[in-house]
């Protein structure tokens, strides 16, 4: 260990792009940073990097210039969102190897400091760099988090004086950048946890443990299409993964069965509602609280013919209605013990046919309504592997 552990889940989050609510404070708190860095010091444009191990990864790209002339889109797709090797050939990376600012002046002489740069994305784009200060970001254990390139800035930003302020104004957003990536690893930490829980119970009946994050994000989507507000999202996003929690209570003789339960098996497959519910009964957090409604509820249907207690419409918890779409959607288009695949159309017409019977109409329609949301996501994993 030793290491910093934000590192293991940067290399997540920018790897595996999954697209979690915390990623997208995160990212927010850097635009953030860069956003005043630039008010601050009347700079044109920002950018900031993350350091890694032996990487920078790039992660925020901001121009007042090239965003009043060019859409947002024209200009994050020629920027390449590319993670690089600290060395002194890069502006970035010497500034990292040396723990001082860098500061170049006139960019016409870049290459006489010994610096290698990239000019292709200015001509793309009709810009030119004339000026720049590559700032490095210290947690307040002294170690170097990230860089932070200001880009065309007034004379004054050069001298002694400019300098310090910049130094001191960077120190502030290198704390907040620290926090930020600390609060970030603790939401990644939990959210391990979680999945790691789920899959518990999960394994016994499933080769992968896909199922949990596809029906998860669906769930999110379907609130977020309902307008629920972002956090509440984020909430179902976390706690949906425990939803069959109490399947690990299920013997395996039921659960693997490869054909229809009997009257008598179903029964007891039906506790897992129960069950998951008393193993996330008396939680503290709102997540485990959301999770614990979740797992027993997910199972009712909105004409009150569900399980465990025959809920009936708003009696049901908004979020259980939500995740018993989500859920049953994914059961069918992937393979079960006791089941083919359904093709996603089908399941989808499944879905609609239930409207008012099994499901909420009101979800049913923010399911349609996120479809190729949906769709998109299934595409890229594979369903019956
Ligand atoms: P699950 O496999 O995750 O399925 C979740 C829900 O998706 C089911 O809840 C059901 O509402 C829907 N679903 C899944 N497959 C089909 C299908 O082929 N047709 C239709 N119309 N709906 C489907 P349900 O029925 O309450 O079952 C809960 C859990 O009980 C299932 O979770 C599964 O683990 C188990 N189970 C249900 N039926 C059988 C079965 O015939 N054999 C076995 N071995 N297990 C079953
Ligand atoms: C969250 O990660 O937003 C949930 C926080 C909690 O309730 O523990
Ligand atoms: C319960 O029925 O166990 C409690 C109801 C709820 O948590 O909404
Ligand atoms: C899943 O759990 O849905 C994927 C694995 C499988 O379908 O067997
Ligand atoms: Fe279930
Ligand atoms: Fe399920």
């Amino acid at each position: 260990m030793g290491k910093p552990k934000y590192q293991d889940i940067l290399d997540r989050l920018v790897g595996i792009g999954l697209l979690l609510a915390s990623e997208k404070n995160l990212h927010k708190l850097l635009e953030k940073i860069v956003e005043e860095e630039m008010n601050f010091t009347n700079a044109e444009g920002g950018s900031l990097y993350i350091r890694r191990g032996k990487y920078l990864i790039f992660m925020v790209f901001r121009n007042r210039i090239l965003e009043n002339k060019l859409p947002r889109d024209t200009i994050l797709k020629r920027i390449k969102k590319s993670k690089f090797e600290i060395n002194e050939k890069s502006i970035a990376g010497a500034c990292v190897k040396r723990g001082e600012i860098i500061s170049i002046r006139d960019m016409s002489r870049v290459e006489e400091l010994g610096f290698s740069y990239d000019r292709s994305i200015d001509r793309e784009l009709g810009y030119e760099t004339k000026s720049l200060l590559a700032i490095p970001l210290k947690s307040p254990e002294g170690e170097i988090i990230g860089v932070l390139q200001l880009i065309n800035l007034p004379q004054e930003s050069f001298t002694e004086e400019g300098l310090r302020l910049v130094r001191a104004t960077a120190a502030q957003a290198a704390i907040s950048l620290s926090n930020g990536l600390l609060l970030d690893e603790l939401k990644k930490a939990q959210l391990d946890t979680i999945y790691r829980l789920a899959k518990v119970a999960e394994f016994k009946d499933r080769e992968t443990g896909d199922h949990i994050k596809r029906m998860s994000r669906v769930s999110m989507y379907i609130a977020e299409t309902l307008k629920h507000d972002p956090d509440f999202s984020e909430l179902i996003l976390y706690a949906s993964p425990m939803h069959d929690i109490g399947k690990v209570a299920i013997p395996d003789h039921i659960l693997l069965k490869p054909a229809k339960l009997t009257e008598e098996e179903f029964e007891i497959m039906k506790t897992h509602t129960t069950i998951g519910g008393e193993i996330l009964e008396n939680a503290d957090t709102e997540l485990l609280k959301v999770a614990r409604v979740i797992a027993l509820y997910h199972h009712e249907k909105f004409d009150g013919t569900g399980y465990p207690e025959g809920l009936k419409g708003e009696n049901i918890p908004t979020e259980a209605r939500i995740v018993a779409v989500a859920d049953v959607f994914d059961a069918l288009v992937s393979k079960r013990p006791y089941k083919a695949p359904w093709p996603p159309d089908e399941a989808l017409k499944y879905i609609v046919s239930q409207k008012g019977k099994h499901f909420d109409p009101e979800v049913v329609k923010a399911f349609v309504d996120s479809y190729e949301k949906i769709i998109d996501l299934y595409e890229h994993s594979d369903i019956r592997s």
